[in-house]
Formats: C-alpha cells, structure tokens, sequence
C-alpha cells in the first residue's frame, strides 16, 4: 500500500521488536507498513471513531494482516495492553496530544517510548511530557506535501532543558541541518507577519513574539 513521506519517516523511526499503540490510527496505513518492515514489531491500530477504524479493518482485511494487526476502539490510551513499550500519537493538534497524556497518567507511566508528530503547540507538549517523567531523546524532520512536520522521541528519564531547548527543540538545535532552516525560516515568517496584525492591547503577545523572532533570526543566520 502506498504510504505518505510523513508515515514513513515515523515507521521507519520505530524500534525493532516493539509492541506499539498507535492512537489515532485512522486509516491504518502506518501500522501496515509497520508489519511490513519485518522489525518484529507488534501492533495495535486504535481510533476513537468508528468510521476511520472500519477503513483501517478494510486496508488491513486487503493486505491479508488481519492476525498480525490488532484493531481496537477507544478513547486515547484506553486502549493499552500489557506489553505495549511504545506509543505513537501523530497528525494531530499538541493541544489534543496532551489532553490524551493527560487523561490517562497511570497508562503514560507505563510507556517507555513516545514518538509524536504534533501538528502545532509542539513547545507545549514538550513541556508536558517532560514535566510528566520523560525526556527528549531524538527529533526530526519530514518534508511532505510541503509541509515540514516535527518527529519527537521521548524515552523515560529526567533532563533539565533551557527556554531556548523547549523553543527549538534540544536535539534539532545540535543536529540543525536544511529542514531546520527551513522550518524556522517560514516560523520566521508567520510572525512577522502576526506582529503587523496584532491589535495594540496584545501587548504581551507582541512582546513574546519579538523575543522569538529574535530568538529565530540568531539560531538561523548564517
Ligand atoms: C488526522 S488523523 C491522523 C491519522 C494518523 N495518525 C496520521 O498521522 O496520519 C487523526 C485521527 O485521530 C483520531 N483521534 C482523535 N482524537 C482521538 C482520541 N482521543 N483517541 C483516539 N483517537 C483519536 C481521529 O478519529 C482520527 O482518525
């Protein structure tokens, strides 16, 4: 089956021999292509919805994986197992991300690795998770569709991260590269931009974005 950049770069960040809960699985395409890699890794495609799960028992039904997918509806981490050492959570808001650690704090204790893909507050579930026993161990970069997405790779342990490591992310500012310019280039932009629309009485908005601006233009000069 055909599998996006985006899914592929997270299927191929997975360890060999993991048993994973994928939440929010919707079509189940990345948990197909988890089988197909051969690792060993064992999965559990889960959706909170109905419809998206009957288009992921479809897709799984085609491929002939229907013994080695396992398919379960819930809500968020509801739908953990004994043995799952690895949660993937991607292609949605941080926001929604967090509301789903949140919920279930005894389940996310549980988890050794955590590789989310946020679609935006990235900063905020950094801050979350580490605040809550984990921290960052990998983070990357997918173009896709011309977007760049944020890969994070949590493990469970403690590290103490600076404003500038929550910001930019403590991996992505040692391993930098052409996706990170990029990224930050058009961060850049958006907030310059945010700045010249922001209503006068968003002074501490307008503050915060300068300082970040700032922040941006010194991590990205040449
Ligand atoms: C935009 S899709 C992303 C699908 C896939 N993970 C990806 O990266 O392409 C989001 C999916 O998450 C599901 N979802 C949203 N909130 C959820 C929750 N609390 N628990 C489980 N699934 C959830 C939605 O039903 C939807 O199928």
């Amino acid at each position: 089956m055909k599998i996006n950049a985006r899914l592929k770069k997270i299927g191929d960040l997975v360890n060999a021999n993991s048993f994973c809960l994928d939440v929010g699985c919707d079509h189940a395409l990345l948990d197909i292509y988890l089988v197909s890699l051969k690792k060993d890794i064992r999965v559990i495609a889960s959706d909170i919805k109905q419809g998206p799960l009957e288009q992921a028992k479809q897709n799984i039904k085609r491929e002939k994986l229907e013994k080695e997918i396992i398919l379960s509806q819930g809500d968020g981490l509801s739908t953990y197992q004994d043995g799952v050492d690895t949660v993937i959570i991607s292609g949605m808001g941080g926001r929604n991300i967090i509301g789903i650690c949140k919920s279930n704090l005894k389940i996310l204790k549980k988890i050794d690795t955590l590789l989310i893909s946020p679609n935006n507050y990235q900063e905020d579930v950094k801050r979350f998770l580490c605040k809550n026993g984990y921290y960052i161990e990998n983070e990357e970069f997918v173009k896709d569709n011309n977007f760049i997405y944020q890969i994070i790779i949590f493990k469970k342990g403690k590290r103490k991260y600076t404003k500038k490591e929550y910001f930019f992310g403590p991996v992505f500012l040692i391993k930098k590269g052409p996706l990170f310019r990029e990224y930050y280039l058009r961060e850049l932009k958006s907030r310059e931009i945010l700045i010249t629309l922001l209503p006068k009485n968003y002074r501490y908005k307008k503050y915060k974005t300068k300082k970040e601006i700032e922040m941006i233009k010194n991590e990205i000069q040449d």
